[in-house]
Order: C-alpha cells, then sequence, then structure tokens
C-alpha cells in the first residue's frame, strides 16, 4: 500500500515480510541462548520502539522491558560523539541478564558509552541486539552480539527511525532522499 511519506524515500530497503522475518529469527536466537534465563530488555527511545514491541512478542521466555532515553543526534544526521540521559531506567539491573535493543549500530558512539554505563551497575551480562548495523561508519568498536541487517551507509529512515522526528510510523525502511536532509 502506498504510503503518504513515500515521496521521500529513494527506494524501500526493507520491507514489512522482510522485516518480520529477520525479527523472528532474532527472537529465536535469544529465546535459544537465554533460555533458563529471564533477560531484561533495555530499549533505546525513541529509534527502538517498533522493533522491540516485535522483537519481545518473538521471545519465548519470561522477560521484562524497560527503557532509557539518551540523546546524541539533534535535527542532523550523524552523531555528536556526546551522550546525555535523558530518561534513565525505572528499575535496577544488578544481576540482570540484560538485552540493549537499538534500532541502528552507526558510529558507535552512542552505545559504547551507554553500554559501559550499564557494566558499571553490575548487571550478570549485557549483551546488545541491533535491528541494522553500518560498519563502515565505526569509530568506536562496540560488541554487537545481535544484528538483524548490516547495511552500506544511507540515511534510512521507518520501522522507528527517523529523521527529525518524521518517518518513524512507517511500516518499512527506506533510504531517505539526500534532497530531504539537504544532502547531494
Ligand atoms: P551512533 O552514536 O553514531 O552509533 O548513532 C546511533 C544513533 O544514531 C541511532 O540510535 C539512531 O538514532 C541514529 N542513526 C544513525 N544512523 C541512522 C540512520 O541511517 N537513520 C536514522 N537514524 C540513524
Ligand atoms: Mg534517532
Amino acid at each position: 500500500m502506498a504510503h503518504v511519506l513515500d515521496k521521500d524515500l529513494d527506494r524501500v530497503l526493507f520491507s514489512e515480510e522482510e522485516l518480520s522475518r529477520r525479527v523472528a529469527e532474532l527472537g529465536a536466537e535469544i529465546t535459544r541462548d537465554y533460555a533458563g534465563k529471564e533477560p531484561l530488555l533495555v530499549g533505546i527511545l525513541r529509534g527502538s520502539f517498533v522493533f522491540l514491541a516485535d522483537l519481545v512478542r518473538q521471545i519465548n521466555l519470561p522477560c521484562t522491558v524497560d527503557f532509557m532515553a539518551v540523546s546524541s543526534y539533534g535535527a542532523g544526521t550523524a552523531s555528536s560523539g556526546q551522550v546525555n540521559i535523558v530518561k534513565d531506567l525505572s528499575e535496577s539491573i544488578e544481576g540482570r541478564d540484560v538485552l540493549v535493543v537499538e534500532d541502528i549500530l552507526d558510529s558507535g558512539n552512542t552505545l559504547s558509552c551507554l553500554l559501559a554505563l550499564l557494566q558499571s551497575r553490575k548487571p550478570a551480562s549485557v549483551r546488545l541486539c541491533t535491528l541494522l548495523d553500518k560498519p563502515s561508519r565505526r569509530t568506536k568498536a562496540v560488541e554487537l552480539h545481535y544484528c538483524g541487517f548490516s547495511i552500506p551507509d544511507h540515511f534510512v529512515v521507518g520501522y522507528g527511525l527517523d529523521y527529525a522526528e518524521q518517518y518513524r510510523s512507517l511500516p518499512y525502511i527506506g533510504v531517505l532522499k539526500p534532497a530531504v536532509y539537504g544532502g547531494e
């Protein structure tokens, strides 16, 4: 079905069907790896909310969900290298098996700061699950345990991912036309 926001996309990168198939695979992998445990999924707001909602329903284990909000982007398309905690977790993670769920791993600035902070709170374990990975943009090494898709260096939107807070509601992931953000 055509969406009113399609005009701002160059092309669709992952359809709804491709996303749901891959999310089901990730859920099955997480279910196997955490068998006998009760993971705490930590969604990073706001980009992870759609992915997390789908992923958690594919994990066949008792699990709990909490959220953190960090800011590193303004309305631009590159990370600032500084992370501010806008909203912290509601519960203690001491002794918990924490699985951080994020929309995309790009430079690694945001997640390397965040993972170090979570580690300092004495969880039993911390792992990272991102829907997308842009390895070519990495400036900080980050260990990625579960990854939906590795993608080239395009700015993508939809399925929770935004540009200037828009496009999160698109049910698929598309490449944003550079003209929209003043690119070439
Ligand atoms: P990093 O600190 O550079 O790894 O930035 C990670 C954050 O940047 C992600 O959580 C996203 O919010 C945002 N981001 C990076 N690349 C994209 C993209 O292609 N589309 C939308 N948001 C992006
Ligand atoms: Mg964002």
